[in-house]
């Protein structure tokens, strides 16, 4: 399918709703445990996306949409970005949503440390609506996000072999693995380190 690809700028509020909604499935881990549900996630998300210099500010977003105005897919590409500790108490409870029980072990063991360390430019997260999946969706936000870009990095489950096979044929190459995060009391994810190189060998045409 030939989606649009939106900057994040241009986004209404119900679209980033639509979009917070979307990135909540991103992951099994962070997501669920720092925003509860998909719902709050998108209760909170345009008010995420206004925070200047923010890891989801709208200017780090990228969306597809389909040919009619359905948000399909979401990317979040980060460079020198901050996340300040009390950010989800803050937004939660302007939206007057309860704080989940997980939001501030995930806020300072992954947002805080996702903002501390400089990686350059970097995915944060990128994720298709399930219903979209397998129509080349990934591949294109991916693709857009590394236009011009000299180097980018990423971190994805290792057990993810879907996404694996996506960035490997975009040019990325596996740098090292490691334990990432995860809930209290469950047990450690295994994580990839990726890097794309403009230079890399890409299976796809750009
Ligand atoms: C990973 C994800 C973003 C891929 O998006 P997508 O639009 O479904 O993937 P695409 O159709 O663009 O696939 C591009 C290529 O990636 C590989 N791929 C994608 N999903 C795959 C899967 N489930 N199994 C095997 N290969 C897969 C294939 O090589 C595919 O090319 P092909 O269809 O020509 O064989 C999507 O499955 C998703 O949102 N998953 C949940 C969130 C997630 O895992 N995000 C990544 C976190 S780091």
């Amino acid at each position: 399918m030939k989606a649009r690809m939106i900057e994040g700028g241009a986004l209404t509020d119900k679209e980033l709703v639509e979009a917070g909604k979307i990135l909540f499935l991103t992951d099994a881990d962070i997501y669920p445990n720092a925003f509860g549900s998909s719902e709050n996630m998108g209760e909170v998300f345009p008010l995420l996306a206004r925070i200047e210099n923010g890891l989801f500010g709208a200017e780090n977003l990228l969306v597809a949409k389909d040919d009619k105005g359905n948000i399909c897919g979401v990317l979040v590409g980060c460079n020198s970005n901050f996340w300040e500790k009390g950010t989800l108490a803050r937004v939660f409870s302007q939206k007057g949503i309860a704080l989940p029980e997980g939001a501030v072990d995930a806020e300072n063991n992954y947002f805080v440390y996702e903002s501390e360390h400089e990686k350059g430019d970097y995915v944060l997260c990128l994720c298709v609506a399930p219903e979209y999946r397998r129509l080349h969706i990934g591949k294109e936000l991916l693709l857009h996000y590394l236009k011009g870009k000299k180097e980018v990095s990423l971190e994805c489950l290792a057990d993810n072999s879907g996404a694996l096979a996506m960035y490997g044929a975009a040019g990325f190459c596996v740098e090292k693995e490691y334990d990432g995060y995860s809930a209290p009391g469950t047990s450690p994810v295994r994580v990839v380190r990726m890097i794309y190189r403009a230079n890399s060998h890409s299976r796809y045409n750009y």
